[in-house]
């Protein structure tokens, strides 16, 4: 089979080598199951250990999963889960948190993904308003932000620390949709347990950032996650042979592999911002802050620069795209890629 090369999305690749050893490790002999075995357990202190030893820690498949029973597990279906338009969970999930929850999602605009200080103010009135209307609104409950965003961007601790007074000054859960959250650490150089200190329940991606089917749901206060297995075992993400998800886990926080990872697709995402800027015609429309890239290309060169490397045009109104590294991409490809767009922009030259 030809090897594809993709800057489609950070999942458009395998399964990190490290990863794939653990999952051949953990097949053999017998274990108990659901999560009663001894690699769940390991996987799990494992955790603790960078999220604190407090923290209830459980596995899913996938990042919807881990959404939508983060959300479930802290509200109930006459509340509301305050979040950007541009929230994965508002636009990219066919409506599950909404469908299975029953509560109701409430958008606000963004800044490159971020919650800001006006979209804050909004969220504020909104929650004022709701309760006044009680019981004929939803009764806010959640607010859910996504780190890195959905645009490549990073919130700082600042920013996060803000949210997360919010959260308090109004009797907010908080969520973070933490997908990419290992490049969000890698970006900003802090630990995973100081950029979450204030969140409540954390979405941890692990399918982006090398394993093959696995997300963790992190609970960071004592109680809070009590729900969770009977509500994970009702949402069929309640594998019997939980231990080849945990084997995941194991190898991505053996030796900070998570970090290792997210750092190398930051530092990609960054080489192919230096190889694009200088190219005439193309416009960087996002700061690049994590393993993405957005630009707008030529309209003509999109499909043309598809064939040598599959991207996804983000905005076709604005021919603008989205460019994502991850474990796997190499200085080789970014080099290919702006070699092929410098052509397909520059004929003659
Ligand atoms: C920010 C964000 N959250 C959640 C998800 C959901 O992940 P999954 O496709 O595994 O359900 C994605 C996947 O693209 C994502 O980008």
């Amino acid at each position: 089979m030809s090897e594809e090369i993709s800057f489609g999305s950070d999942n458009h690749y395998g399964v990190h080598p490290d990863v794939m050893a653990a999952i051949v490790r953990a097949n053999s002999g017998a274990a108990h199951a659901y999560g009663e075995d001894a690699y769940t357990e390991r996987a799990v202190e494992k955790m603790r250990a960078v999220f604190g030893s407090q923290a209830d820690i459980f596995f899913v498949f996938n990042g919807t999963a881990a959404n939508v029973l983060s959300i479930q597990t802290l509200a109930r279906p006459h509340q509301a889960v305050l979040c950007t338009t541009c929230a994965h969970i508002n636009t990219d999930e066919c409506g599950a948190p909404e469908a299975m929850t029953g509560c109701k999602l409430i958008s606000f605009p963004h800044q490159d993904g971020k919650w800001n200080s006006q979209s804050l103010e909004q969220a504020e009135r909104v929650i004022l308003d709701n309760l006044a209307m009680a019981p004929h609104r939803t009764e806010p409950k959640i607010i859910s932000l996504t780190q890195t965003t959905e645009f490549g961007t990073v919130y700082s601790i600042d920013e996060i620390r803000t949210i997360c007074a919010f959260a308090r000054q109004h009797k907010l859960y908080v969520h973070m949709d933490g997908a990419r959250i290992a490049n969000a650490a890698a970006a900003l150089g802090v630990s995973l347990k100081e950029m979450t200190e204030g969140v409540d329940v954390v979405s941890f991606g692990g399918t982006k950032n090398g394993l093959m089917c696995a997300e963790a749901v992190v609970f960071l206060r004592p109680g809070l996650g009590q729900a969770f297995p009977y509500l994970r075992k009702q949402a069929m993400q309640l594998p019997s042979k939980m231990r080849f998800l945990s084997a995941q886990f194991d190898a991505l926080f053996t030796d900070d592999l998570w970090l290792r990872n997210a750092q190398h697709a930051n530092q990609m995402a960054r080489l192919l911002e230096k190889a694009l800027r200088p190219i005439s015609g193309i416009k960087i429309t996002r700061p690049v802050e994590a393993n993405a890239v957005f630009a707008i290309l030529p309209a003509d060169v999109i499909p043309q620069l598809q064939k040598h490397t599959f991207f996804y045009e983000w905005d076709s109104s604005l021919h603008e795209v989205r460019l994502m590294a991850s474990f796997h991409t190499t200085q080789t490809e970014i080099e290919g890629f702006a070699k092929e767009l410098r052509r397909l922009v520059q004929p003659t030259s």
